[in-house]
C-alpha cells in the first residue's frame, strides 16, 4: 500500500467530458451476421448496443473539449495532457501529441498504456504531476477497440466498443480530493487477454471474468483501507465497465448495493480505457454525484492490471 498522502498537493476535478461515436451497433445487428443472440448477450454481459467508429484522437478531442468547457478552463492554462489508451492511431508517435495539436494545448502530452485500468492509472499519475508542480492536467480515456477486433469472433465482437471520457484535474490547497489509490499487475496473466502488433484481440473469458472479481475487490479494499473509510461510507462505486455480471459479483464481495454502482454498459459495450470516465460522466449528469460524497473509482484490464482510488467529491 502506498504511504499516506498529507503531505502531496492537493488537486480535485474541475470539468468533465465525453465523446461517442455516432454509429450504434445493437446486439441485432451483430445478430444478423455471426451466431449469437440479442438475448445471450444481453444474458451474458448486459450489453444492449455500443458505438463504432471515428479515431481515438477525434474521440479524445472531442471529450477533451467539452470537459475544459465544464470546468471554464482555456487550453493555454493546461500544463500536461494524459492520454490513456489501448488503441493508439499510429505505434509511432504516441496519440497524446495529435490530441494536444488539435486542442492548441502547449505542454507535455503522453499516452499511457494499463488497458481497461488506463483511466484510473493516468489519473492517480495526474495527482503525482500536481504534486510536483503541475497546475491543471487533462486526463483523457480514449479507444477505438473496434479496429483491434475481430468481427468474425462472437466471444470478442460482442464486447468491445468505442468512445472517450476526459477530466480537467486542477491543484487545490490543502488535501484534495484523493484519499486512498492502488495500481496492480501481473504480468503472468498476459496470455489470458491480448492483440499482438496489427493482430486482433484473443482472450479467455472464462478466466479473465474469474481474475477480475477477484482483483477489483482486493484493490478497492486496499485503497479503501489507504483511505481509511468502510465500503458503507461510499455514495458511489465507478467500475469498469466490461460485463454487467462481473460488476454484480463484485459489489456482492465488497458488499455494495447494485443502486450504489454506475453502470452505462448496456449502451456503451467495453470501451477499455473510456469506460470509468464515461460512467462517471453518466453519473453526475444524473444528479448522482454530490459535494463532499466519496466515490470509488476501480477498474482491471489486460496485463493483468488493476487501479482504484477513492474520491471525496469537490474536497479542497
Ligand atoms: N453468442 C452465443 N453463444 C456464445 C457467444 C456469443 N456471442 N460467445 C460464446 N458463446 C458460447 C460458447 O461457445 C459456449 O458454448 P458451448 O458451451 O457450446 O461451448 C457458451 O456460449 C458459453 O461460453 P462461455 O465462454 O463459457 O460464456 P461465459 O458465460 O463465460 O460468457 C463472456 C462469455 C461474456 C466473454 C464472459 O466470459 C466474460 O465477460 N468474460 C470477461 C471478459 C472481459 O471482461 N473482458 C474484458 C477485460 S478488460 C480489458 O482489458 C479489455
Amino acid at each position: 500500500m502506498a504511504a499516506p498522502l498529507e503531505r502531496l498537493r492537493g488537486a480535485r476535478i474541475t470539468g468533465w467530458g465525453t465523446a461517442l461515436p455516432d454509429k450504434t451497433v445493437t446486439n441485432d445487428d451483430l445478430a444478423a451476421t455471426m451466431d449469437t443472440s440479442d438475448e445471450w448477450i444481453v444474458e451474458r454481459t448486459g450489453i444492449k448496443e455500443r458505438r463504432i467508429g471515428g479515431t481515438t484522437c477525434g474521440l479524445a478531442v472531442e471529450a477533451a473539449r467539452a470537459a475544459m468547457n465544464s470546468a471554464g478552463v482555456g487550453a493555454d492554462e493546461i500544463d500536461l495532457l494524459i492520454l490513456a489508451t489501448t488503441t493508439p492511431d499510429q505505434t509511432v508517435p504516441a496519440t497524446a501529441p495529435s490530441v494536444q495539436h488539435e486542442l492548441g494545448v502547449r505542454c507535455g502530452a503522453f499516452d499511457l498504456n494499463a488497458a481497461c485500468s488506463g483511466f484510473v492509472y493516468a489519473l492517480i499519475a495526474a495527482h503525482g504531476f500536481i504534486g510536483a508542480g503541475s497546475n491543471k492536467v487533462l486526463v483523457i480515456g480514449a479507444e477505438t477497440l473496434s479496429r483491434i477486433v475481430d468481427w468474425e469472433d462472437r466471444g470478442t465482437a460482442i464486447l468491445f466498443a468505442d468512445g472517450a471520457g476526459a477530466v480537467v484535474l486542477e491543484a487545490v490547497e490543502g488535501r484534495g480530493q484523493l484519499l486512498g489509490w492502488d495500481l496492480a499487475s501481473d504480468g503472468s496473466a498476459q496470455p489470458l487477454l491480448y492483440a499482438d502488433v496489427g493482430g486482433y484481440m484473443k482472450m479467455d473469458g472464462r478466466e479473465v471474468f474469474r481474475r477480475a472479481v477477484r482483483v477489483m475487490v482486493d484493490s478497492a479494499n486496499t485503497s479503501l483501507a489507504q483511505a481509511g473509510v468502510s465500503i458503507d461510507d461510499l455514495a458511489l462505486v465507478v467500475p469498469h465497465q466490461a460485463n454487467i455480471r462481473i460488476i454484480e459479483a463484485a459489489a456482492t464481495r465488497l458488499g455494495v448495493p447494485m443502486e450504489k454502482m454506475a453502470t452505462v454498459l448496456h449502451r456503451t459495450g467495453n470501451t477499455s480505457s473510456a469506460s470509468i470516465p464515461l460512467a462517471l460522466v453518466d453519473a453526475i449528469e444524473h444528479g448522482r454525484v454530490h459535494d463532499g460524497d466519496l466515490i470509488l473509482l476501480v477498474g482491471f484490464g489486460a496485463g493483468m492490471t488493476s487501479a482504484s482510488a477513492v474520491l471525496r467529491w469537490g474536497a479542497t
